[in-house]
């Protein structure tokens, strides 16, 4: 629908993150590039889901979720976590359980790991609000992707619309 429209919000900054989820014996993870601190007392996270995602099942199950910072050298696994799961998406990658059992990788940028506290509809995505439980910088160093660099990778040029409401 709008290369042009995508490209003007993709000048809203935004990193990208590996979303894990869990619930029961059943895990799962998806790229996300619209998260976002919003508090610092109690530590607060926000990020929005396409309820259609199989993640948000889990979401809601577990109550619980981690959010894995991406470095620039992961741009392949922006991509491998941003197609559906047909199969096992984290069997790939080296993963260990957080505190609350959502899946953190241990080649990421850095990690947290949030309790889900509330959501609200949004438009064609769900807001999830998550209290920050725990979290760990892993490479200090490393420059984190940014939502611009995957290009169109999410396919949002096709979704936007072409004008404003
Ligand atoms: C760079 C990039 C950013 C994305 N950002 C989001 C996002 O912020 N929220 C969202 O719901 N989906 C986002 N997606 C789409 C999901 O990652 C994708 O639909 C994925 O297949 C969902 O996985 P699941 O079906 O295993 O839950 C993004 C995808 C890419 C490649």
């Amino acid at each position: 629908m709008s290369q042009a429209m995508a490209d003007l919000f993709k000048r809203i900054t935004c990193g990208v993150y590996v979303v894990g989820v869990a619930a029961g014996d059943r895990h799962n993870a998806f790229t996300a590039a619209w998260v976002m601190p919003v508090s610092f007392d109690p530590l607060l996270l926000a990020l929005s889901i396409n309820p259609r995602h199989s993640s948000y099942e889990l979401l809601k199950r577990g109550g619980s979720f981690s959010v894995n910072v991406l470095s620039r050298e992961q741009m392949d696994l922006a991509g491998h976590f941003g197609k559906p799961a047909d199969a096992d998406k984290l069997a790939s990658v080296k993963w260990r359980k957080g505190r609350r059992g959502t899946p953190l990788l241990t080649e990421a940028l850095a990690w947290f790991e949030c309790d889900l506290i509330e959501d609200h509809p949004a438009g064609d995505h769900v807001l999830v609000l998550g209290r920050v439980i725990d979290g760990s910088l892993l490479k200090p160093d490393a420059e984190p992707l940014t939502y611009r660099e995957t290009g169109d990778m999410d396919g949002a040029a096709a979704i936007f619309p072409d004008r404003f409401s």
